[in-house]
């Protein structure tokens, strides 16, 4: 019998928590009212709501009506960049973000754009971690309205110095927007954010949750059409079963982020070890040390990436390439490029609480021929 499929695409969807599955299940029975009414069905509703809110917030540090709900991490990340930039309209019309930004905020980033801003993009190091003098001089330029950095990389998994380029957005009195997709029930944020938002779904919630948190006091102004709930920061009714099923996974996470960081991150130090070992022309990329502890990336010379995933899911492994875009898109990643990496037959595997030692091992015993094969049939001899 062949060995059952092995999912390693966490950094894209973590299989639903068990928790969440429950919670959800009870919340389609109970919260299914629109909490914004009256009666006795939406008070339920609102009182699910409001729990799901105060546990979420709980585990963000954050005051409950600082967090809105949004339909998705993409969503959040728009509200957070539209918004900051519109509440500081007056001080300027420059957004300052990493070369790394996940696609959400660079499309948002491109929109601002169109509509007569500017922008400032700030390098990487190889290792994909934030050119800290850059990002101080270009914060303290004029006119800056907003700031925007990544927690740590959704593609190769480098944990960006959030402490310090927070501080130099103190130093120049210019509001921080953090983007902690892929942080968020893993590993701690630090603090000296203004909005930060985050996705249910890379932490084992549902898909279509995300969270949007505006500190006190920080000056975001809707970019949305007027409507009065989630505190005004995003329109429509909230997908209550799924937060309800979002925060539940949350608290769960959250309590065993270092244990479960604790066994991945050893898996991870394997995969680079052994992919570097036994893989002729590969690069394994992003920080050996300050990284996310699920995740990892590399890239194979002289091989397809399309072709390589392709051949990977035919023998039961789901991989992502690290790209933002989507797998129908391969152009060669924004992330790679600005780290100046091999970007060819790129892999990124992120690992979740269900992935097992022995689907590790199988697919380190497997791929280094299946890359021969490809390049076997691509007629890339001799390596
Ligand atoms: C860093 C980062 N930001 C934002 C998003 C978008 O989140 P969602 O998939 O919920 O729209 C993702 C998901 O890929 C991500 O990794």
């Amino acid at each position: 019998m062949s060995e059952p499929p092995a999912y390693f695409d966490a950094a894209s969807a973590a299989p639903l928590h068990p928790v969440a599955r429950q919670a959800m299940l009870a919340a389609l029975e109970d919260g299914w009212a629109d909490p914004g009414k009256l009666y006795t069905q939406a008070r339920r509703a609102r009182q699910l709501l409001d729990a799901a809110r105060a546990a979420t917030a709980e585990v963000l540090r954050v005051r409950p009506d600082e967090l809105s709900f949004t339909p998705s991490g993409t969503t959040a990340a728009h509200a957070a960049v539209l918004g900051g930039l519109t509440g500081r309209r007056r001080v300027g019309a420059t957004l300052v973000h990493s070369a790394i930004e996940h696609s959400a905020v660079l499309h948002a980033a491109e929109r601002h754009l169109a509509g007569g801003g500017s922008s400032t993009s700030v390098p990487v190091s190889r290792s994909g971690r934030l050119d800290l003098d850059a990002w101080s001089g270009a914060v303290a330029g004029p006119g800056v309205a907003l700031a925007a950095l990544i927690s740590a990389s959704h593609e190769v998994g480098t944990v960006q110095p959030l402490a310090e380029a927070a501080g130099a957005c103190a130093a120049a009195g210019v509001p921080l927007y953090v983007d902690a997709a892929q942080s968020v029930g893993r590993i701690p944020v630090p603090e000296g954010w203004s909005v930060l938002s985050a996705s249910a779904h890379k932490w084992g919630g549902p898909p279509g949750v995300g969270l949007l948190v505006v500190r006190k006091g920080t000056r975001w102004e809707s970019p949305y059409p007027a409507d009065e709930r989630e505190a005004g920061r995003t329109p429509g009714v909230p997908n209550l079963p799924a937060i309800v099923a979002a925060a539940a996974a949350l608290r769960m996470v959250a309590a065993e982020a270092s244990a479960e960081a604790e066994r991945l991150s050893p898996l991870v130090d394997r995969i680079r070890a052994t992919v570097s070992a036994t893989v002729p022309d590969v690069e394994v990329v992003g920080d050996p040390v300050d990284r996310l502890p699920h995740l990892v990336t590399f890239s194979c010379l002289y091989v397809d990436g399309e072709a390589l995933l392709h051949a990977l899911d035919r023998r039961g492994f789901a991989v992502s390439s690290g790209s933002s875009c989507t797998s129908s898109t391969l152009r060669p990643s924004h992330v790679l490029e600005a780290m100046g990496v091999l970007s060819h037959g790129n892999v990124r595997i992120s690992l979740h609480r269900d992935s097992t030692e022995a689907e590790v091992d199988r697919l380190l015993a497997e791929l280094p021929g299946i890359v021969a094969d490809l390049r076997a049939e691509a007629g890339v001899v001799g390596l």
